[in-house]
């Protein structure tokens, strides 16, 4: 029994006359005391930023209660240019976060680049397909007999762009086909079922652009960038490790991506020494079959003891609902432990509305399965036991608000599980999933509604101090790594505090 526990039966004493009106105070301190960064305590400058954090954010949310108009209970693609506007916004832009840990390998730029940059390049064409999909290949010779379904013709984009009337339209369209964003959410994506196919279908239609190797290895470097220039210090990217191809069509394998994810990595840590790094945990689709799935648990062994410092370790992605549950690939997940190999897992379990389903128990078999971190848990509440596994053995969850807004587990912010884990200290750290496809970017978003939200008007800069430590201390990175990590955040931590203690009353009033 924790002491906050002994304390609250102490209060509460048996035979006691109700109400307690004297036990009130205690009672809310004990709440205060319990909630992540509850028990942090702030140095004199971090006081100070403290009250001028959180006279901006009671001002916005008293404003948001008269207006009615509150980003974190509105669907995110109407939120986000309220967002924009905010200034608790533009202070989580400026705060220095940690660790990215759930993010995944083709969602992380935003596709502005990838269109406006990339399929200007040479040798890019396109095929429209019956359904009214786009997909995309780099070749030279041009392509010949590698129509993907429901396409009839691949066509030179720049022959293409020549012959249309409106250019910026038409890039448009391609940067739609390439995120989710749409002013009516609710009539295009009416099941998560239907959103899932078409979230999966972007992944598709950007991959021919992604996975042409010189794009490819821009596209980790902008990556990398893009995080930087959040205010991000670390990341853990989940990467399926897909072919990638050059222009007259050879491959490259699973080994030369993780190669070339070090060498770019070290390439921006030499153009950016405060960047300490990233980290790969291989991914496989939950929709393959056991032999499929061994065989990747096999790789990822290899992968580990060949790249031993790029490698994290290992997930199963796709939509949970259509996949296998983890405890039906059980035969392949024993693998590691029954070789005496250690295979770090970080599985994606939970994401799901079903209660009661295989599925809705990848909680527990992930904990099960000694999983390092889990990803999402958004089941985890209506699982006791797994919600005690998770506390006792310091497994965190990876909170993505956005992503489970978007994809359809929950509309109104305020109503996420997370709100409540966040009330009770459980170990959490926040991130964003898939940012360029929901129109998001690094971590900033996803904090928002994650301080806001979750947080209401207690989260404070305790709370976010608690979850930038967690998202450091929850890395898979050697114990060394980890305190460089630390001190690195630290530096800009204390920057940030004093930038934000600094503000005048006048600039405050200026930001309102
Ligand atoms: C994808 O691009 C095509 C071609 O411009 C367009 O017809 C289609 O509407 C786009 N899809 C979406 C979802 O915007
Ligand atoms: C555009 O992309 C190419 C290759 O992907 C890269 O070399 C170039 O630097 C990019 N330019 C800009 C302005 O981002
Ligand atoms: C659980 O996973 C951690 C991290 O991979 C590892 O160090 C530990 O040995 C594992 N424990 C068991 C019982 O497998
Ligand atoms: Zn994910």
């Amino acid at each position: 029994m924790s002491l906050s526990w002994i304390l609250l039966v102490s209060l509460v004493g048996l035979g006691r006359p109700l109400p307690l009106w004297e036990e009130r105070d205690a009672l809310l301190e004990l709440e205060d005391s319990r909630r992540v960064g509850g028990n942090i305590i702030l140095g004199e400058r971090e006081v100070e930023a403290n009250k001028n954090l959180m006279k901006i954010k009671e001002a916005e949310m008293g404003q948001a209660i008269k207006s009615g108009l509150f980003p974190p209970s509105m669907h995110f693609f109407r939120a986000r240019e309220h967002i924009q506007k905010s200034k608790v916004f533009s202070i989580l832009r400026e705060m220095p976060k940690g660790g990215a840990l759930h993010l995944h390998d083709f969602a992380v730029v935003g596709v502005d680049w990838l269109v406006k940059n990339v399929t200007y390049l040479p040798d890019c064409y396109i095929c429209f397909s019956s359904a009214g999909n786009v997909r995309f290949i780099f070749s030279s010779p041009a392509p010949v007999g590698k129509l993907p379904p429901g396409c009839s013709e691949w066509i030179l984009l720049e022959t293409y762009r020549k012959k249309l009337g409106d250019v910026t339209e038409f890039d448009g369209s391609l940067i739609r086909n390439l995120t989710l964003l749409t002013d009516t959410p609710e009539l295009d994506y009416p099941s998560q079922d239907a959103i899932w196919r078409r979230f999966e279908g972007v992944f598709i239609a950007s991959s021919g652009l992604i996975l042409y190797a010189p794009v490819f290895k821009e596209y980790i470097y902008e990556s990398l960038n893009e995080l930087y220039r959040d205010n991000i210090q670390y990341v853990e990217l989940r990467a399926m490790l897909p072919p990638v191809y050059e222009l007259d069509g050879t491959t490259h394998d699973r080994a030369w991506l993780v190669a070339t994810y070090k060498d770019i990595t070290n390439r921006f840590k030499g153009d950016h020494p405060d960047f300490i790094g990233l980290k790969i945990i291989y991914t496989v689709h939950r929709h393959e079959d056991l032999p499929q799935v061994k065989e990747a648990v096999h790789y990822a062994m290899q992968l580990m003891s060949q790249f031993p410092d790029t490698m994290a370790g290992f997930d199963l992605v796709g939509q949970e609902d259509a996949g296998h549950s983890l405890y039906q690939m059980r035969e392949a997940l024993n693998i590691p432990s029954k070789m005496g190999v250690s295979l770090p897992y970080f599985f994606h379990a939970g994401e799901t509305s079903w209660q009661g389903t295989d599925v809705d128990e990848n909680v527990l078999d992930a904990l099960l399965l000694n999983t390092s971190r889990i990803g999402h848990g958004y089941a985890l509440l209506k699982h006791p036991a797994a919600q005690e596994m998770s506390l006792k053995m310091n497994v965190p969850l990876e909170i993505c608000p956005i992503s489970n807004q978007v994809l359809l587990l929950v509309s109104d912010l305020r109503n996420h599980p997370a709100a409540t884990l966040l009330a009770e200290g459980h170990p959490l750290v926040i991130s964003s999933d898939d940012p360029s496809i929901f129109g998001a970017q690094g971590l900033s978003y996803d904090f928002y509604e994650a301080f806001v939200g979750l947080g209401g008007f207690k989260a404070d800069l305790k709370t976010l101090k608690q979850l930038a430590i967690n998202s450091i201390r929850f890395t898979s990175l050697s114990p060394e790594l980890k305190d460089k990590l630390m001190d690195a955040w630290q530096k800009k931590w204390d920057k940030f505090v004093e930038d934000l203690a600094k503000k005048t009353w006048e600039e405050q009033q200026n930001m309102m």
